[in-house]
């Protein structure tokens, strides 16, 4: 039976996943492939740890070079994370014709374009599908899938740690503090929760996603980013007066001349935004992740799984591997081409954006100050859907003015936000939050 030589770079989380399942499905895998997977060598950096996952010691190499050096390495699985040394060893593995798989959506959306045409240049493979949403197989389905229609929008919550600390805090009423400092205590956070609080991570992994879905070629930095450690649990408590739970949404969407090519636009944004309570993605609880594709010809569909976690990431990497391994058993690397060199779409300016609104006034107890704030939004033609106004036992302190507005533009909402923040009965800046109907 024929053998495919495998060589796995990182052997932490991800690395020991991959390992077990490949060592717990051998029999399965084998028969569905017709041919036998052989893990020829593991490069990680301390052999000295200990670790979940047992691994023969004569396999174990800390040098990354072994994996490129060594003929019988067909497939290199590069799960070391970072984006410079990652870089280089996929290169230099896509140089010596071997495929690549890999789990590392900062690398992808980094020097995505890079590795993509130095795949094209050496005739093989790049397969990447535990890069977004863990276990979930949306990459396989943008590429696959649904190749025959045409996407319109994706939606969707693809960072675990954030959604759990606003599940959290949605249904105990909890600050964000002890919410992060629980998440860090169970796992669900790394010590530094920076990339993920501040949307980072979910921007890498639109990147990614847009890419696939739109033909876009955005760099994470060009992506509308806002985090969540500026929401209260007083926004829970306001989006459930108005049907809406709170969620950090990744969005990208096709807007503007649609079907002219050349003058097509999307968006892309990752913040938190409002969504109704009966949505699907509300149902979208704990660390787990979900994206709705919208799309001309099956409609609204969703993917939802963990998006994290050694056996449901490891289970896309070796879904990879055995993909890969039926491309070069049917001599066919690039069966599944690549995303293509030239953008399809632009990024529309962010000020360009359209949605609804939620604006959170705090203002001086006094008559004419709601008048005064719907004739500015009317002045910018922001049209009002709702107003709540609660009531202060406190005379002095700053009554909370809550409009929702109807789909409006960004930058007349940032405008008429600068306008009433400039007025003296204006006591706070005002809270900004985007409501998607999803
Ligand atoms: N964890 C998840 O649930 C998850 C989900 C989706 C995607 N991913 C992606 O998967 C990749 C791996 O994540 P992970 O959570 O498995 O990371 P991790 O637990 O930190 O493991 C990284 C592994 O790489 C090894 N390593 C790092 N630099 C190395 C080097 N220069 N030479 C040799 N070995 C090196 C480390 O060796 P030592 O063990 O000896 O330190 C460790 O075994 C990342 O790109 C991540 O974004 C992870």
């Amino acid at each position: 039976m024929r053998e495919v030589g495998i060589g796995i770079a990182g052997f932490g989380t991800v690395g020991g996943g991959v390992l077990s399942i490949l060592q717990r499905h051998a029999h399965d895998i084998q028969a569905r492939l017709g041919a036998r997977i052989v893990v020829k060598r593991v490069v990680l950096r301390d052999a000295g740890k200990s670790r979940p996952v047992e691994v023969p010691a004569a396999l174990v190499s800390t040098r990354l070079e072994d994996l490129l050096e060594d003929p019988a390495v067909e497939v290199v699985v590069e799960l070391i994370g970072g984006v410079d040394q990652a870089f280089d060893l996929v290169a230099g593995a896509l140089a010596r014709k071997k495929h690549v798989v890999t789990a590392n959506k900062a690398l992808l959306a980094a020097r995505g374009d890079e590795i993509f045409r130095l795949a094209r240049q050496n005739g093989v493979d790049v397969y990447y599908e535990a890069a977004v949403c863990g276990g979930v197989p949306i990459i396989r389905t943008l590429r696959e899938s649904l190749a025959s229609d045409r996407i319109n929008s994706l939606m969707g919550i693809v960072n675990g740690t954030t959604n759990f600390i606003l599940t959290a805090m949605a249904e105990r009423g909890e600050a964000i503090g002890p919410v992060l400092a629980e998440a860090q205590r169970l796992g669900y956070a790394e010590a530094d929760p920076t990339l993920d609080v501040s949307g980072g991570d979910a921007a890498q992994k639109l990147c990614v996603l847009a890419q696939l879905a739109f033909g876009s070629r955005l760099k994470p930095e060009e992506v509308l980013t806002e985090g969540i450690m500026g929401l209260s649990p007083d926004d829970f408590v306001w989006g459930r007066e108005f049907g809406y739970t709170l969620k950090l949404l990744a969005v990208a969407r096709r807007c503007g001349a649609p079907g002219t090519p050349g003058a097509e636009q999307i968006e892309a944004r990752v913040h938190p935004a409002f969504i109704p309570q009966a949505s699907l993605l509300a149902g979208v609880r704990g660390a787990m992740n979900a994206v709705v594709l919208r799309s001309e010809a099956l409609g609204a569909s969703m993917l939802y799984g963990q998006g994290a976690g050694a056996m449901p990431t490891g289970s896309a990497v070796v879904s990879d591997i055995i993909d890969l391994t039926r491309n070069i058993l049917s001599g066919s690397p690039g069966r599944v081409p690549l995303p293509p060199e030239e953008a399809l779409v632009r990024l529309r300016g962010h000020a360009e954006i359209r949605c609804a609104y939620y604006l959170h006034f705090s203002v001086k107890d006094e008559p004419g100050v709601l008048a005064r704030i719907a004739a500015t939004l009317a002045a910018r033609s922001i049209s009002v859907a709702a107003v709540q106004q609660r009531e202060q036992p406190d005379a002095a302190a700053p009554v909370p003015l809550v409009f929702v507005t109807h789909e409006a533009r960004e930058a007349d909402v940032r405008a008429a936000i600068a306008e009433i923040d400039r007025h003296p009965s204006t006591l706070e800046p005002t809270r900004l939050i985007r409501i998607e109907t999803v």
